[in-house]
């Protein structure tokens, strides 16, 4: 497929063409995902709890995030590849919000960088679009706010958080976002929204009215056998089918079938005969 750029998705969104938006956090998952013909693909900071297993996202940092883009970027060279700002790699001040940005850009290989917020980072969004660097903004359930919304909760179901969502959302298009992602929000705001918006909009739990879907990958896979967030859908049961492969494979060794000939290397017959002569049972 040809490289998908940030006029791609602009093309898209004003043919009204629905866009496709995963998660990816290695080589395999990017190939795939590359082959399906995903648009974007984000390595999102979710890699702390659906990769490492931790309980939140903060505890993810830039150290971890680097490699995982760079593999992505190998495994997806022609995707819109976002590279998600882990947390307090953009909070403390703008400086280092531009650094680890560029980061994501020049090291990663990345078309834009992700971070969460509405009003309270449009100064941070401005300068990073001044200094070259596309952010996708992220707005609704921020996971790295879980503390302060009182945990992972829908966003702007009454008048007044909707509103302010709305206009969240023309804030940070008016600081230079390049794109908005909205997670966990009715999908009459995330339309008001995505009809006023002259960036392309991106939801998960955010309705079907957005320009574009974004699941994460572990989940709409079925890797984990627990309960997930309302919106997910699982396409495929592969923990399971996992599960039993490796069931498989245990009882196969235990009982002598695995290795078969056919998995063996051959040797020619007076080699084996000679080494049977001078190492005998
Ligand atoms: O980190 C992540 O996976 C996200 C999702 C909302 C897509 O930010």
């Amino acid at each position: 497929m040809p490289k998908v750029t940030i006029q791609t998705l602009r093309d898209k969104k004003a043919r009204k063409e629905p866009m496709t938006f995963l998660t990816a956090y290695d080589y395999p998952f990017a190939l795939l995902e590359q082959k399906a013909g995903i648009d974007v693909i984000l390595v999102g900071d979710s890699m702390g709890m659906v990769v490492y297993g931790y309980s939140s996202t903060l505890p993810v940092t830039m150290d971890l995030m680097m490699p995982a883009v760079k593999a992505v970027r190998l495994g997806a060279p022609d995707a819109y590849l976002v590279g998600d700002m882990p947390y307090m790699s953009y909070q403390p001040s703008i400086p280092e919000a531009i650094r680890n940005g560029g980061r994501f850009m020049a090291e990663g290989g990345c078309d834009a960088v992700k971070l969460e917020g509405g009003r309270e980072v449009a100064d941070v969004v401005t300068a990073m679009a001044k200094a070259t660097i596309p952010v996708m903004g992220h707005i609704g359930l921020t996971p790295q706010a879980a503390a302060q919304l009182g945990g992972y909760k829908a966003q702007g179901r009454d008048l007044a958080a909707a509103v302010r969502l709305i206009e969240d959302a023309k804030i940070l298009e008016e600081a230079g976002a390049s794109s908005i992602l909205m997670e966990a929000v009715p999908a009459e705001v995330a339309a008001v929204i995505t009809r006023r918006a002259s960036i392309p909009t991106f939801g998960i739990g955010a309705g079907p009215h957005c320009d574009g879907q974004v699941l994460v990958i572990h989940d709409m896979i079925g890797m984990f056998d627990r309960k997930l967030a309302k919106f997910v859908k699982k396409y495929a049961e592969t923990g399971a089918q996992i599960l039993r492969a490796l069931e498989e494979f245990k009882k196969e060794v235990v009982e002598g079938k695995f290795p078969a000939p056919e998995h063996c290397y051959p040797m020619p017959e007076d080699v084996a005969a000679e080494l049977k002569q001078r190492y005998p049972e």
